[in-house]
Formats: structure tokens, C-alpha cells, sequence
């Protein structure tokens, strides 16, 4: 149970604050206080993102305490795969781990919202336990390319899978009377230059597509706290747009919660503040005089700050610092791992399985690549967790009882030392933004083609590692290597000629691309970045221990070509320096919007983000599609009912389980509109429900409800949401692709 004691309280005397008195504090604060708690203590080393020492070592901020009013500090710290702060301080010799749990896409692979909503829970406790207040996450931005280097943080190209599975996220964390932050509002979709970028878009890709993730996670969630990005929106700083922070959040979407910028976004705070933006953070010197200079000035009437200062103490008086929370410094990691294991096992999606799958622990296994031997748990910059260790492959393989081929186990064994001592050698002369270095891919032929003769199956595994500040390169990061598609080839080669199968394994934060080299394996299996248990998750798929279940929450094309943000996105090479964030820098607020794609992105393919466009206009360009994924058993679904109830409809699907393994299923509910007044895709996911596990034999009933404001368009016409007349079909779908079962209505 919760011990809680009102700290604040007692180190004041005289009024202080309380959930009932915050107007009476307000008026008893100065413009100088006032600003405090607006603007944060700043970072002690700012690398890039947030790094704090005040509160908890390697947080990411904290606001200004007031003693004399009783109002305590708060401290904020990332992020969206679990806490991230420093695991060891000076002075002792305790450690401060945090569970490293799986990415964001992964948790979207579940289409699992009870699951997410567990992983929150446990997440969250380590936020309270260490002494933190608001965790920086979920990250909830739309994936619009594939190349974007914060994807991994993120849910899915689909805003209905990604506003489920954050709104399910904010439940867990806050179920621990800790804050959650949905981030970053808004359209926030590429790294390059992304403190300065411009997003051009329409009002309506904006609505239905960028802003409704956001929309559905304050609506079923209502978040404590939300981050503003850094780009610009149509020409206004998203941090500075009154239309964004107050018009649609507040006054459309009933938003209760506290807002806050990126750290270091924006240029005018008292622009900030008069849009609705609460916290400057991490805050500077700069930052508190600006806004006492624009008071005095008249620029910033004191209604806004004395606004904004209300939601920050309303904000305050819930964290467990203003409680008086007495942390433990010492969370269940064991449990939370476990949870951890839990989540990964759901989101591994099966892409291709052709007799390879499952294996079982008996026999040789022959286990290929670096990455089988050095694990990705997650992705680097804020989404970064420090956990205490990684499971790779060949641990988990072994911890599962299975055998691996002596001969190219003694080989890497060998070669991966030389290869973690560079990577770690590299890494400790980079910064954070750069990519980790990652082992160099390796081919040796003659021992493939010896294990190929005494192995019983092949298992090679590709690995991708990116993050904040940086977007993927197309050559280096999305397509196979040169060295990875070697190694593929002999493989397949040396244990085909023999009979024997290929596995695949993509420890990947996103998408490669696999049309060209699909044909070489006969199972793929994506484990995405599953955190710090991954190998034993991968080796329980392999080994039949777990059913497949998640399914892919985007799309993969057939050619980076296909995607249709393709031509309005910055392509990135390696050799080149433009890489990072802050490569245009344009002076305060100046808009100098000349280069395309840096200065500016034109969102150009408008509404039709992922399987929008696929299954509308290039249905033959698609390799695997959005929401694909097998299992080790088969479903018949039967008998789907829509009925009418409280102004939405309510949709049933009975799914049996007719294969020979237990296993869960997942049903996706898409709508296609009569598209007769607007352009409407073929598609669009309105719901979904994955089904418990289900024995052989045996079935249940899925249970989806579609509003009928879920039918909803943005109308550029009249600036409103408009729901078109006429025939709708309510489709259960295994896929994007799926034809499923269908169902008329109208309206
Ligand atoms: C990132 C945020 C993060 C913040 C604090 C920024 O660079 O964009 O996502 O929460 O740093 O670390």
C-alpha cells in the first residue's frame, strides 16, 4: 500500500498549496515564483536530450520548488521503452536499473491493449520507486516513412491501433499515481532538422490522421501531461499555435492535463505560454527572463501565466513529490521482467513459415549473424533505457535446452569478443545521437557449408539499431548489407542443397526491406527490439513454447520507392554530415523555408499514410501488409453479427481454434465508406480485439464496437468532421489485405 504523507505541508508555514487552494496560492506567488515553476531547472548537461541531476540522477528535468508555499520540485524523466535515469551514482555502490521493456512498435504488435496496459503498470512503478514523477512517454507520432529515425518509439502508421495502444499505456502508468506524457504534439515525423522543419499538410491529413492518435489517447486516457514537439506545423511552432494547444486540445478534445514543450523547442516563450504551453523545459536562464521581461513589457497579459501556472500546480499536487512519497529505490525488477517477457512474446510477428517453424529444442541449430550473439534490446537517444542486462540469442537458445552447431558457436565466440570490445571502444567516443556500433557482419563460408552437413536447421539473425536525431539510411539501415545478404545466401544455399530449413530473425526498431531476399528463407520472424529478455522470447517461438500472435502495426512495401511519402522525405547518407537535428538552425523565429524536405516537408500524399494508400492505389506493392502476421495454429471465424446499440454499432465475430496448438488470434475491424462525396480509402481500421488463448477445439466470441463519429471525415469545406450518407461495409479482416467477413450498414 501507498504511504503517503504531505511533505509539502510541513515545510511550510502559512497557506500552502493544497488540491482545494490552488487560486488562493496563485494570487500569493510573485512574477519571479510564478516563472519558476514555469520554466524548468534546465538541464545540467544538455548532450542533445534532457539530462538532469537535480532529483534523480539522469533524469531528464525538473520544475523549481517553492518552500515557502509548499510547493515541492518535480522531476520528469524518459521515456516510452521504461525509465530512463543513471544506473549507478557516486558514492555507492547501489545500482539504479530500470527494466528495459520492449519498444513502442513492438507493444503495437501485440494489438494487445490489456497487455500494454500491464506493461504501463509495471513501467510506472519504476517511475514511482525511483523517485520520479511524470514518465516522458508514451511516444505516440504516426510512422509516415519507414525511415524515420524515432519510429521504434512510436506505435504504428495507424492512428486507431496507436491511440488504443497509448491510451491503454497511460492507464498502466498512471495507475501508479504517477504522470504519463503523450508526445510529441504534433506531426513530428522526421528527425532531420527537426527543430526547425515545417510540416505543410492539410486539415484534413492532419485530423484523421496526425492529430486523431493524440485525439484518442486524451479522450479514452485523459493524460496528465502532454509534450509539444519541435517542428513547426504549416508555418506556426506547434509549441507557439493557440489553434493546436488551446482550439483542439482544450476546447475540442476537453483536455484536462498540463502541457509541455520539447526540451529546448520553440523560440518565443511568451508565445509558449499564451498558446496553452504550461512547462518551458528543460528551461534556462534565458527562458525564466524572457517571460518576466514579456510581463513587464505587456506582452504576456498575467491571465496566461496566472492560467498556466494553475494547471502546473494541478499538475504538482498529484505526483507522489508533493505526497511526500517515500521511494524504495528499489522496484521489483524480477516481476517486471517477467512482464517484460510477457509483452515480447505477444508482439514477435511471423511474416513467412513454410514448414521451418517450430522447431523444438532437439536436434543441432546452427545460429548465424552478430546480432545473434549481440542482441538489440531497444533503440538509442531519450527512448534509450539503462537495463541491467540483454539476453541475446545464443543465451536464450541455450537456457531452452537447445544445441547449438560447435563449430560456428566456437567461431563467433571468438570473433564477438574483438567485435564488443571496438563496439564498446566506439561508443564511448560518441555521443548519444550518433547510431551504436554495431558488430561487423561476418561469412564464413566454410564453416556454414560444414554446419550445413551436421546442423539439423539454420538460424540467422539481422539486426537494426537507430534513434533520436537521425533517420535511417535508406542503403545502410533499410536494405540488407552487402556482407548480411552474403551470409544469407550461403546459408540458404549450403542448407537447402541438404533439405534443411532457414530461419530468419529481424531484431529491427523498423522495417527492412525483404521483397529481394524473402525468397532465401523459408520462416521470417520479426522480434523487433523486445527488450532485455529477447532472446528468450525468440527462442520460446522457435521452440513451439509460444504461439506467434502479434501482427505487423505497419505496412512493408515491396521497394522504399513504393512508399507514397517517398518523394517528400529527406534521404540520409551515411557519409554525409548532415545527419542530426540541428543541421539548419534558422535564426529565432525566421522562417527561411528553401530547401524541400530540410526547411520544409510537403506532406503531399495527404490522407494516404501506409495501408490507406497500399490498399487503395498500389495494392501490388506490398510485401507483407499492415496488420499481417501468422500463427503456428489456424482460426475459422464464423457468424458475424452487427447490431445497433446506443448510436454505434456493435460487431461479433465467433473464432474457433481449428489447428493443433493453443494460440491467440486477432480480429481488425475495418469500415469502407460509400466514398461517393469525398475520396475515402478502400479501408480504414476502426477497431480490433485479439481473443484469449485458445485451446484446440475450442472458440469464443470477439466483441468491436465502430461509433458512428468513427465513420467521420474531415470536411476541408466546412471545417467540420462530416459523416457521409449511404452503404458502409463493416469488414473483419485478418489483414489489411484480407477480404474477411463483411457486413453491410447504412447510413
Ligand atoms: C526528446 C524528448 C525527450 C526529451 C527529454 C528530447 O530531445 O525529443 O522525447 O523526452 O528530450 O529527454
Amino acid at each position: 500500500m501507498l504511504t503517503f504523507i504531505l511533505a509539502a505541508a510541513i515545510a511550510a508555514s502559512g497557506p500552502v498549496l493544497r488540491p482545494d487552494n490552488i487560486p488562493e496560492i496563485v494570487s500569493l506567488l510573485t512574477l519571479e515564483e510564478k516563472a519558476a515553476i514555469l520554466v524548468g531547472c534546465g538541464s545540467t548537461a544538455f548532450d542533445g536530450i534532457g539530462r538532469n541531476d537535480i532529483g534523480v540522477k539522469g533524469s531528464a528535468g525538473a520544475t523549481h520548488a517553492i518552500p515557502r508555499l509548499g510547493i515541492p520540485s518535480i522531476v520528469l524523466a524518459d521515456g516510452p521503452a521504461g525509465l530512463r535515469i543513471d544506473p549507478t551514482r557516486p558514492g555507492t555502490d547501489k545500482t539504479f536499473y530500470c527494466t528495459g521493456f520492449p519498444i513502442g512498435t513492438m507493444l503495437a504488435a501485440t494489438w494487445n491493449p490489456g497487455l500494454v496496459t500491464e506493461v504501463g503498470r509495471a513501467m510506472g512503478n519504476e517511475v514511482l520507486e525511483y523517485g520520479v514523477d511524470v514518465l516522458l512517454g508514451p511516444g505516440v507520432n504516426i510512422h509516415r516513412n519507414p525511415l524515420c529515425g524515432r519510429n521504434f518509439e512510436y506505435y504504428s502508421e495507424d492512428p486507431v491501433l496507436a491511440g488504443e495502444t497509448a491510451a491503454a499505456m497511460v492507464d498502466g502508468i498512471e495507475s501508479n499515481g504517477v504522470g504519463a506524457c503523450i508526445k510529441h504534439f504534433a506531426v513530428n515525423n522526421q528527425e532531420l532538422n527537426r527543430l526547425h522543419n515545417d510540416a505543410r499538410l492539410s486539415a484534413r491529413a492532419l485530423r484523421e490522421i496526425y492529430l486523431k492518435v493524440f485525439e484518442i489517447a486524451v479522450r479514452k486516457a485523459q493524460p496528465w501531461t502532454l509534450m509539444t514537439s519541435y517542428n513547426y506545423i504549416n508555418g506556426t511552432h506547434a509549441s507557439e499555435a493557440p489553434w493546436l494547444l488551446t482550439d483542439i486540445l482544450r476546447g475540442d478534445w476537453g483536455f484536462e492535463g498540463t502541457v509541455m514543450t520539447d526540451w529546448g523547442g520553440g523560440y518565443d516563450t511568451a508565445a509558449q505560454i499564451h498558446a496553452g504551453n504550461e512547462l518551458i523545459q528543460s528551461g534556462s536562464d534565458a527562458r525564466y527572463n524572457a517571460l518576466i521581461d514579456a510581463v513587464r513589457e505587456g506582452r504576456l497579459p498575467m491571465e496566461d501565466v496566472d492560467r498556466s501556472v494553475t494547471r502546473a500546480l494541478e499538475l504538482i499536487v498529484k505526483c507522489p513529490a508533493y505526497m511526500g512519497y517515500e521511494h524504495s529505490d528499489a522496484p521489483d525488477l524480477e516481476a517486471h521482467a517477467a512482464v517484460c517477457r510477457k509483452a515480447a512474446d505477444e508482439g514477435v510477428v511471423l511474416l513467412k513459415n513454410e514448414g521451418a517453424l517450430p522447431f523444438g529444442p532437439s536436434g543441432i541449430t546452427a545460429l548465424l549473424g552478430v546480432t545473434s550473439y549481440a542482441f538489440i534490446a531497444g533503440g538509442t537517444g531519450s527512448g534509450d533505457v539503462h537495463r541491467p542486462y540483454v539476453v541475446d540469442l545464443q543465451k536464450g537458445l541455450a537456457d531452452e535446452g537447445f544445441t547449438l552447431e560447435s563449430g560456428l558457436d566456437g567461431f563467433y565466440g571468438a570473433y564477438m569478443v574483438d567485435e564488443r570490445w571496438r563496439c564498446a571502444n566506439v561508443d564511448g567516443k560518441n555521443s548519444w545521437v550518433i547510431d551504436r556500433e554495431r558488430p561487423i557482419e561476418v561469412v564464413p563460408v566454410e564453416l556454414i557449408r560444414a554446419a550445413a552437413r551436421t546442423a539439423d536447421r539454420a538460424v540467422v539473425t539481422f539486426g537494426r539499431v537507430f534513434g533520436e536525431g537521425k533517420d535511417r539510411d535508406l542503403y545502410h539501415s533499410y536494405m540488407l548489407q552487402d556482407r548480411e545478404l552474403q551470409l544469407l545466401r550461403e546459408t540458404s544455399k549450403a542448407f537447402r542443397a541438404q533439405g534443411k530449413k532457414v530461419t530468419v530473425i529481424l531484431n529491427i526498431g523498423g522495417v527492412v526491406e525483404m521483397e529481394s531476399w524473402k525468397g532465401l528463407a523459408d520462416a521470417i520472424l520479426v522480434c523487433w527490439q523486445p527488450g532485455e529478455e529477447g532472446g528468450h522470447t525468440v527462442a520460446s517461438v522457435l521452440s513451439g513454447a509460444v504461439n506467434p500472435s502479434g501482427r505487423l502495426p505497419m505496412t512493408v512495401s515491396k521497394r522504399y520507392e513504393d512508399e507514397p511519402s517517398a518523394p517528400n522525405f529527406p534521404l540520409i547518407f551515411a557519409d554525409k554530415p548532415f545527419n542530426y537535428s540541428f543541421y539548419r538552425r534558422l535564426e529565432g523565429n525566421k522562417k527561411d523555408y528553401t530547401v524541400k524536405d530540410i526547411d520544409y516537408t510537403d506532406y503531399e500524399e495527404d490522407i494516404w499514410v501506409g495501408y490507406r494508400y497500399f490498399c487503395t492505389k498500389a495494392r501490388d506493392r506490398v510485401s507483407f501488409p499492415f496488420g499481417f502476421g501468422l500463427s503456428y495454429t489456424s482460426f475459422r471465424w464464423s457468424n458475424m453479427r452487427v447490431a445497433r446499440q446506443d448510436g454505434a454499432w456493435k460487431v461479433c465475430v465467433d473464432v474457433l481454434n481449428t489447428g493443433g496448438r493453443a494460440g491467440k488470434d486477432v480480429v481488425e475491424l475495418y469500415v469502407s465508406a460509400p466514398g461517393r462525396d469525398m475520396d475515402k480509402p478502400a479501408r480504414e481500421l476502426k477497431a480490433f480485439a485479439k481473443t484469449p488463448e485458445l485451446q484446440p477445439g475450442e472458440s469464443c466470441t470477439v466483441e468491436m464496437t465502430v461509433a458512428e463519429s468513427d465513420l467521420a471525415s474531415w470536411s476541408e469545406e466546412s471545417g467540420s468532421w462530416v459523416v457521409e450518407k449511404g452503404r458502409y461495409r463493416l469488414i473483419a479482416a485478418r489483414n489489411a489485405e484480407d477480404r474477411g467477413l463483411r457486413r453491410k450498414i447504412r447510413i
